[in-house]
């Protein structure tokens, strides 16, 4: 059997990990809102439209903050179409998916949504047929209290207060040739620091010479940064956006879905190098940062909003035809192959969180998402169901930096570990969170030194594995779940286990 000892000191973090790396993305998008979150009629819906049952879901998923309403489909969309008595709303095609647009989901609608979730709104603005008035408005519409047409109008359409929404990104992926209103980097760039200047102003951010500021909540920008490592102009789009935009925003986003490709010459082994080539990108983004904050000789640091990231394989043509409302697309069911890779990307973002600051799941229900729903029927878990919600569960408070002796394998990005793991540390909640991934093909007998986190002992002890085309299907929801193991034996802060081969497992310790 192989042997691997991680080794981990509670001195040694890596930085806070902030509870927003939990994240997750709702789309007007095939049957994520129609059908997904909203379905009025369902028999679990309630009065406003939404299903209890996808909200239980969500809600034991640990989601805090949902971006919305777009991706690619926020690029044709026009905010003021969502808003205002459903019967008059019109209805839209949409270019980005080829699908009709009903509006009788909007703004107001998430807003109130978000409320019954207890998750926190992340907006996004239109810079594809958008102007930067139509994102200032936005702003007065959400956040402005009263008292000009705007905001009168949101206060008429039944919320008096302001949404004060914090968290706003200016635009999606405009990198790209496939969005709609597609820019260069220079003319982006320009664009996205004056949308992000009146959106300021038109949340009341006024800092005054003699150094009054005005307005006591700040909006948190999020300028487009790649929408992949793949595409030619990265990372020299980054750097350019960032240079025209770094004093007004807070953090860069970065977008990345990985694929398995049965058709490539090592298709596993280049799967299961996800998350080490997460870590690459995110390391050049990083150095882009870097470079862009010491040209520009300021102090401010600029973090990394991740806010698309999953498994994504496109391998079924489209079923459904054009215009339809509602289509079923993107609907990909997981594989426990696929929980396997995911686990090891939210392995890596832990690993980053001293510069990934957000991280959404792309998307939450129905669209390569991991929960699914039946349309007037049930729901069930997805396989990545539940790499997401044990790790957001448990691996709060700081991450710990990692030693490791593990072996390593080849892949199209360079090389992999086999045993690919993140340590949290909880202080307050006085836990040790471990994930590990064991992407060898033989079981491996880890020895884990836990060091300076006082007496530790092991509370709970999860592991997934199995069959690598397994899935969760309506007709056999539970597949694919984690079990229960028993808990190893620890003494002075050190524990052995063995990890099945191709396998996920996390354990808890409590000091
Ligand atoms: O999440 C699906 C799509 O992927 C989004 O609309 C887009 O931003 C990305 O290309």
């Amino acid at each position: 059997m192989k042997k691997t000892k991680i080794t981990a000191d509670a001195r040694l973090t890596i930085g806070e990990i902030s509870p927003n790396l939990y994240s997750s993305f709702l789309e007007h998008l095939g049957r994520a809102v129609y059908e997904g979150i909203y379905e009025p009629g369902h028999p679990t819906a309630d009065e406003d439209g939404f299903r209890g049952d996808v909200l239980e879901l969500i809600r034991e998923l640990g989601v805090p903050m949902v971006r919305y309403p777009g991706g690619n489909f926020l690029s044709g969309y026009d905010w003021r179409d969502g808003i205002g008595p459903k019967e008059a709303r019109p209805t839209r095609l949409d270019l980005a998916w080829f699908s009709t647009e009903t509006n009788a989901f909007g703004t107001d609608e998430f807003m109130k949504w978000c409320k019954k979730a207890n998750i926190t709104p992340m907006m996004a603005v239109n810079m594809g047929t958008g102007s930067i008035k139509d994102a200032a408005e936005l702003v007065e519409y959400c956040n402005h209290a009263g008292g000009t047409t705007i905001s009168d109008l949101r206060r008429a359409n039944g919320a008096e207060e302001p949404y004060n929404v914090r968290y706003w990104c200016i635009g999606n992926e405009m990198d790209g040739p496939w969005q709609i209103g597609h820019l260069t980097a220079e003319e982006y760039g320009k664009k996205a620091r004056e949308a992000a200047k009146v959106m300021r102003w038109a949340n009341g951010e006024l800092k005054e010479d003699n150094g009054t500021v005005w307005g006591s909540a700040p909006l948190k920008l999020i300028v487009s940064g790649s929408s992949n490592h793949e595409i030619e102009t990265f990372p020299e789009w980054d750097r350019v956006v960032l240079e025209h935009t770094y004093p007004q925003v807070d953090y860069l986003s970065m977008h990345r879905y990985y694929m398995y490709d049965p058709s490539s010459p090592r298709p596993l082994e280049d799967f299961l190098g996800s998350a080490d080539d997460m870590k690459e990108y995110i390391g050049t983004l990083r150095a882009t940062i870097e470079y862009v904050r010491a040209k520009l000789r300021t102090r401010k640091r600029v973090r990394i909003s991740f806010d698309e990231w999953n498994i994504w394989t496109v391998t079924a043509p489209r079923r459904e035809p054009l215009w339809k409302s509602a289509p079923h697309l993107l609907e990909d069911v997981y594989t426990f192959r696929d929980a396997l890779v995911f686990a090891g990307l939210m392995n890596t973002l832990i690993n980053s969180c001293d510069i990934v600051g957000i991280a959404c799941l792309a998307q939450l229900v129905n669209v390569i998402a991991p929960i699914m729903t039946e349309t007037g029927g049930g729901v069930y878990r997805q396989t990545s169901f539940y790499p997401f919600k044990y790790i957001a569960g448990a691996a709060r408070g700081k991450a710990v930096r990692t030693f490791s002796d593990s072996d390593s394998f080849a892949t199209k990005y360079g090389t992999a570990r086999t045993i690919n793991e993140a340590i949290a540390y909880d202080e307050e909640a006085h836990t040790v969170a471990v994930s590990l991934c064991n992407y060898g093909e033989e079981a491996c007998e880890l020895s884990l030194e836990l060091n300076g986190f006082g007496e530790l002992v092991p509370e709970s002890y999860i592991e997934m594995t199995g069959e690598l085309d397994a899935r969760n299907t309506f007709e056999d929801p539970n597949a694919v779940t984690p079990h229960r193991r028993d808990l190893p034996i620890m003494e002075g802060g050190a524990t052995s286990f063995v990890l099945p081969p191709m396998s996920w497992s996390l354990l808890v310790f409590r000091n």
